[in-house]
């Protein structure tokens, strides 16, 4: 039953991160040709942005090592492909590919940008800086990911203000978008709400920000609700709850996509997600890759009888 709610938006648009979060952290290979039916099937079921891979050094993520050869069999779907770049080698990489939307991915911590980008947060920041602007001069979409905005494993809890001063670093640089990452799912609704406020205070506008939850504590949906009642509308997920990061320990699955997709669906707001095609997806993955799927929609509506579904 739909029951609307005051307050939260007519529409979220989904960024969907399971092809790239998503399976960037999964040891065993994944032939290029799965991952490229897994984007092809999450176009079919609606998802209108779908973050495809990374052109990130092969050594650091083996798994999206194929990026190369990825990138053309999707890249006919009319739907939004951003991949991920941390350099200007990353950005030669992607533009050489066609591709129009890019994300760089900064860190709100020092211990994070050393792991991740092996580089300070301003170093990391300073090579931003051109990929950015060579993105903006080629007309290319800029996404800025924000990792450890609430929580890091190995300084604890993140103070506003750090978080605050790489927001508006990133957005000066020119990026068009953040996405604001707890990457090791520690945030609880009153963080996400006080996070928003901080940022809003600063001159942030919320509608240049998506969230970005990992599932750790189970927390994923109710910070995405704090965010909605705070105004925003681009929320990332991962179909299935698949994912992590290989370079953050505690960092498990994304938010999944049907649990998100459920949630909202019953809140009338419109997605333009298809959630049985959508969950089909998911075990046909799961499958792929040997295991369940970690997401309670998928696991709910697969072990469902179709009459009653
Ligand atoms: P580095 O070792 O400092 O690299 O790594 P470098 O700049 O010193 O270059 C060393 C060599 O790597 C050079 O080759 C470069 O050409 C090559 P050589 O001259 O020695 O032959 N190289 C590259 N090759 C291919 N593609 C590239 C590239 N860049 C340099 N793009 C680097 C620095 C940034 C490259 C490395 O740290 C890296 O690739 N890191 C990526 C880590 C990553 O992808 N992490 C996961 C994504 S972030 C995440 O999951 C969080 C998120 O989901 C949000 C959240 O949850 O919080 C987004
Ligand atoms: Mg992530």
């Amino acid at each position: 039953m739909t029951v609307a709610a005051r307050g939260l938006p007519a529409r979220v648009r989904i960024h969907e991160v399971g092809a790239r979060d998503g399976l960037q952290n999964e040891k065993t290979a994944v032939p290029t040709s799965v991952k490229a039916e897994f984007v092809h099937r999450l176009a079919d079921a609606g998802l209108s942005t779908i973050e495809a891979t990374s052109f990130v050094h092969p050594k650091w993520v083996p798994q999206l090592a194929d990026a190369e050869q990825l990138f053309p069999l999707v890249a006919g779907l009319p739907v939004a492909l951003p991949v991920l770049v941390p350099n200007e080698r990353g950005l030669d990489r992607a533009l050489a590919l066609g591709a129009r939307r890019v994300a760089v991915f900064a860190s709100a911590t020092e211990s994070f940008a050393k792991a991740n980008l092996n580089r300070t947060v301003d170093e990391a920041l300073a090579m931003f800086e051109p990929v950015v602007a060579r993105a903006k001069a080629a007309d290319v979409h800029v996404r800025g990911y924000l990792s450890m905005c609430f929580g890091d494993p190995w300084e604890g809890a993140v103070p506003l203000p750090q978080v605050v001063r790489v927001c508006r670093a990133l957005l000066a640089m020119g990026c068009d978008e953040l996405s604001l990452g707890d990457t090791i799912g520690v945030a609880t609704p009153g963080h996400v709400t006080a996070l928003l406020s901080a940022l809003g205070s600063q001159g942030v506008p919320v509608d240049a920000l998506g969230v970005h939850f990992h599932d750790t504590y189970g927390q994923a949906l109710a910070n995405t609700l704090a965010a909605l009642q705070h105004g925003v509308t681009t929320v990332d997920a991962s179909a299935g709850g698949l994912g992590g990061c290989p370079y953050a320990r505690s960092a498990t699955g994304n938010l999944a996509t049907e649990d998100l997709v459920w949630m909202l669906q019953g809140l009338g707001i419109d997605t333009g997600v298809d959630l049985g095609r959508l969950t089909a997806t998911s075990v046909w993955m799961a499958d792929r890759l040997g295991r369940p799927s970690p997401s309670r929609t998928v696991r709910a509506l697969s072990h469902k009888d179709p009459q009653e579904q």
